[in-house]
């Protein structure tokens, strides 16, 4: 059974895990995850002060997690690798230090697409997460609308045309006056604001869109935000007015991620919705989702938020898909800040 080691430095967390097992079946043996709290102090992830910590924590979390698996890298066959998209810099880092090993080592390194990663993850908790399934991926930097026929094989139906669904929480939070990054705290406080209060229209969900408007599957949130910004500003009181607004925020968002992914399954016959990214963690948008599929016999599947935010495992997971389809990278492996994800199908 081959086991490969995972390593994920895209963005703010450095992170590395073993996993073991063929196909479906697989065995998580370790995972690590360290979170760079540094840019909390500046409301947003600084790029060049995240390469510099993950260049100080690769060694030690590689160690830890070879170590908290009991095995050493004599028992690893491959090494997984986050080569792109994120913060250049920091993909570096784990590219490198990937390359370096396996050159050391004589093993192979596979570079991972990092959403491809993301659509994995769920699998690695709930094993019926598997394709065919219509999946959403939302992120800090991502949202995606995929309909995945099998591993490998995405069909890309909708992005956003402005700000990730991640990226507005946690713009919305800063105008809130909330901390970074703001999902959570959002999430918290909508749940004592009274959704009849500030009702913001849906983005891009009109009730006459038939699958041939261009906008069916898409998503734009840059508006939303603009209309928070106006309800801030408008607000007499922001301090009583605050759970509200965030309530008809997160009721806005979700309503049109619910919406989208709704007219993907049902357009595809899927049965099987996979969440996946940061976003993913929020209870809100897993229970309306599960209402709204329900009408249409559907399941919802959202990892644990260890496994919805960056890890890893999930780049483990993508990784021994592609070992066992004999891919290999070569050691001229590059990062890239900005790629389509692999095996991409017309829509
Ligand atoms: O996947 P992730 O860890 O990193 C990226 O690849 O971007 O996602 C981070 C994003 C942040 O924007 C954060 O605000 C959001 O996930 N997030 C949430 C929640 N927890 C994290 N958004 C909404 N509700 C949450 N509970
Ligand atoms: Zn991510």
């Amino acid at each position: 059974m081959p086991r490969i080691l995972g390593i994920e430095t895209s963005c703010d967390e450095t992170s590395a895990s073993v996993l073991s097992g063929t196909g479906d079946d697989v065995k998580l043996e370790s995972l690590v995850i360290l979170s760079q709290d540094v840019h909390k102090v500046f409301g947003g992830v600084v790029p060049e002060i995240a390469s510099r910590a993950h260049l100080t924590s690769i060694v030690p979390v590689v160690s830890r997690a070879l170590g908290d698996a009991g095995v050493t890298l004599d028992d690893v066959d491959a090494i997984a690798v986050t080569s792109a998209p994120g913060l250049i810099g920091a993909l570096l880092v784990g590219v490198c230090y990937a390359k370096a090993l396996a050159f050391a080592r004589g093993i192979p390194v596979i570079g991972v697409h990092h959403m491809e990663g993301h659509l994995f993850a769920t699998a690695l908790e709930h094993p019926d997460a598997v394709p065919p399934f219509t999946g959403l991926l939302v992120s800090g930097g991502h949202t995606l609308l995929l309909d995945v026929e099998e591993w490998g094989k995405y069909r890309l139906l909708g992005g956003t045309r402005d700000d990730a669904a991640g990226e507005a929480f946690d713009k919305v939070a800063k105008l809130l006056g909330l901390p970074y990054p703001g999902g959570r705290p959002i999430e918290t406080l909508a749940r004592e604001g009274d959704p009849s209060r500030f009702r913001f229209t849906k983005p891009m969900v009109r009730r006459n869109d038939t699958a041939e408007s261009a906008d069916y599957y898409q998503f734009s949130f840059s508006g939303l935000k603009t209309a928070i910004l106006n309800a801030v500003h408008d607000s007499e009181d922001l301090g009583s007015d605050k759970a509200d607004i965030a309530r008809g925020f997160q009721d806005a968002l979700i309503g049109s991620l619910v919406e989208k992914t709704f007219r993907a399954a049902d357009a595809f016959g899927r049965t099987r919705i996979v969440l996946g990214g940061g976003v993913a963690c929020n209870s809100a948008l897993v229970g309306a989702m599960q209402e709204r599929v329900s009408e249409i016999g559907a399941t919802v599947f959202a990892p644990r938020p260890r496994l919805a935010t960056d890890n890893a495992a999930m780049i483990a997971r993508a990784g021994l898909f592609h070992f066992e389809r004999g891919e290999r990278s070569d050691l001229d492996l590059n990062a890239f800040a900005s790629q389509p994800i692999p095996g991409l199908i017309a829509a």
